[in-house]
């Protein structure tokens, strides 16, 4: 009897708890704010978790209200308080000006797990033997007609065929799951030496190529959930993190045997594994594991970083697009006439110094990377206290939210038009390519651990663009709702579905 009485009152308690925040909360939407009220125990949580499916959005509101910097309170306990900051000054005193006391830090490391040892979890001596393998590969001569060729042939045998097929079949396809699996097979066929084929009529199930969806959801929810919560889950195998951990067995099924395979092969010619077997033999880098896993781990990160970050942007790209028919006139107009298109029709190949002459369409990309940055959100942790440009106090090991999507969107950063779409912006008064620094255009990030795959980014995402805009028409499919999706990586939500006709050029 007492178990029951127990069970009543705390039932009626905790649903007197819920009316009273739902009350609270509903009366003070009405008062036109965003920022969250912070509660007695659980701070600003009930907010954040109300708008959890508009996250990007739900924060860029709050940072605009706020002139750029908001300080999180989580629950109590949960170690959850947070800087939440999109603010130009802040992110070029953060990833450069003090870049040495923001190392990615053992929390960085603790969230991005499943990437190991490999660039993007490591710091300092690790990183450096990182950044310097893979900048003496991509500066080797053969790396950009490596590039082009790979591309190209991707296009021939792999984009045209599906996409003809589809448009043949009059039936619709998911846009963002093609530019995923020509980004998958290209990145593997540099990294790993290896082509995937998972571009190819039948759209064939590769576990390793979709597992990058699930990785990249979790990873936000790490961030947003208590550390304790989501390693409950991870225990117990529930949720997301089951996910995560199944992702993890499908990258190491794909990826261990190919480095097996590529070990008898010598450790000369031009291959980003030998680069790095060398490297890793030649510097002996103390808190180095296995080289084995080593490999493993720099292998998934390349791929992490090639995979979605382009395929994102290529979808952002031609939503833009959908909703301005004018600038994808003008960026035909452009590819016919820059690749001497208009005189034989003939689609062709395109080269790296050819590719440099699409003005028009490098603006409406650097536009969709504005406002769909696919790498959204940075995490940093100062190693030492310190005081931001904007007065803001940050504790040593304190956590840092650097909000890329709020950057491109704010209006004191971009003017009153910053919502729109408009590639102009990026063409300077002689024609060519304005420059607008990298912490008021953070998509590749800032500083030193600038991203090293920008210049080849562009290559891939101008020819596959160009490829698709000369030779279909796209039209979105009718009810078909397009968002971002709530993970590290602005994927769109439910994908990109489109119908294709072919163009008469
Ligand atoms: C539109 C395409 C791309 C975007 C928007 C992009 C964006 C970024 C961003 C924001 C970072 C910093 C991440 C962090 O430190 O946590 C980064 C780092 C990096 N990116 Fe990219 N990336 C793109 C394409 C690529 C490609 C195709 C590659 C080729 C493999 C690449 C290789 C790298 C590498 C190696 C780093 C680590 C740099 C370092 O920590 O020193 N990226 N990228």
């Amino acid at each position: 009897m007492a178990i029951f009485e127990y069970s009543v009152i705390n039932f009626l308690f905790i649903t007197l708890i819920i009316i009273f925040l739902s009350v609270v909360l509903r009366s003070r939407n009405q008062k036109n704010t965003s920022v969250p009220t912070n509660w007695p125990v659980l701070g600003m949580l009930p907010r954040i978790l109300q708008n959890s499916h508009r996250i990007h959005d739900f924060v860029t509101e709050i940072l605009s209200e706020l002139g750029g910097t908001f300080e999180f309170k989580g629950p109590w306990f949960c170690n959850m308080d947070m800087l939440v900051t999109c603010d130009p000054t802040n992110i070029h005193h953060i990833f450069s000006r003090n870049f040495s006391n923001y190392p990615k830090g053992p929390e960085f490391r603790k969230i991005f797990e499943i990437l190991g040892d490999g660039i993007f979890n490591a710091d300092f001596e690790l990183w450096e033997l990182h950044r310097r393998t893979t900048l003496s590969f991509m500066a080797h001569v053969k790396f950009y007609s490596l590039l082009e060729t790979a591309a190209w042939h991707k296009v021939e045998t792999g984009l045209l065929p599906v996409l003809d097929h589809f448009s043949e079949q009059g039936v619709d396809v998911d846009l963002q799951d093609i530019f995923q699996r020509f980004t998958f097979d290209s990145i593997c066929k540099l990294v790993l030496d290896y082509d995937s084929r998972s571009l190819s009529i039948d759209l064939p199930y590769i576990p390793s190529e979709k597992a990058f969806n699930d990785v990249i959801e979790a990873l936000l929810h790490r961030h947003v959930l208590p550390e304790s919560i989501w390693k409950l889950q991870n225990w117990l195998r529930i949720g997301k993190e089951r996910k995560l951990i199944e992702a993890w067995k499908a990258f190491d099924e794909f990826i261990y045997p190919i480095i097996d395979l590529s070990e008898g092969e010598g450790k000369d010619g031009f291959n980003l594994l030998k680069s790095f077997r060398k490297a890793y033999e030649v510097n002996n880098v103390s808190c180095l594991g296995d080289s084995r896993d080593f490999l493993r781990d720099t292998a998934l990160s390349l791929m992490f970083a090639g995979r979605d970050t382009t395929s994102t942007c290529l979808t952002w790209l031609f939503w833009l697009l959908a909703a301005n028919p004018s600038v994808e006139m003008t960026i035909r107009d452009e590819i016919e006439t820059e690749l001497h298109l208009k005189k034989d029709k003939k689609w062709r190949f395109f080269n790296v110094e050819e590719s440099h002459k699409l003005i028009y369409l490098h603006g409406a990309l650097c536009e969709s990377l504005r406002l769909f940055p696919p790498v959204a959100l940075e995490h940093k942790a100062p190693i030492r206290p310190d005081i931001l440009p904007s007065g803001n106090y940050l504790h040593q090991n304190s956590r840092v939210i650097v909000s890329f999507y709020s950057t491109g969107r704010m209006e004191t950063v971009w003017g009153n038009n910053c919502l729109e779409f408009k590639p102009e912006r990026w063409i300077s008064p002689r024609g060519g390519i304005k420059h607008e620094p990298s912490y008021k255009f953070p998509a590749f990030n800032a500083g030193p651990r600038t991203c090293l795959g920008k210049e080849m980014a562009f290559i891939q995402m101008k020819m596959v663009a160009a490829t698709i805009m000369y030779h279909y028409n796209i039209e979105l499919v009718e009810g078909h709702a397009v968002s971002p999706r709530d993970s590290i990586i602005l994927q769109a939500k439910h994908g990109f579905r489109v119908r294709l006709s072919k163009r008469t050029v």
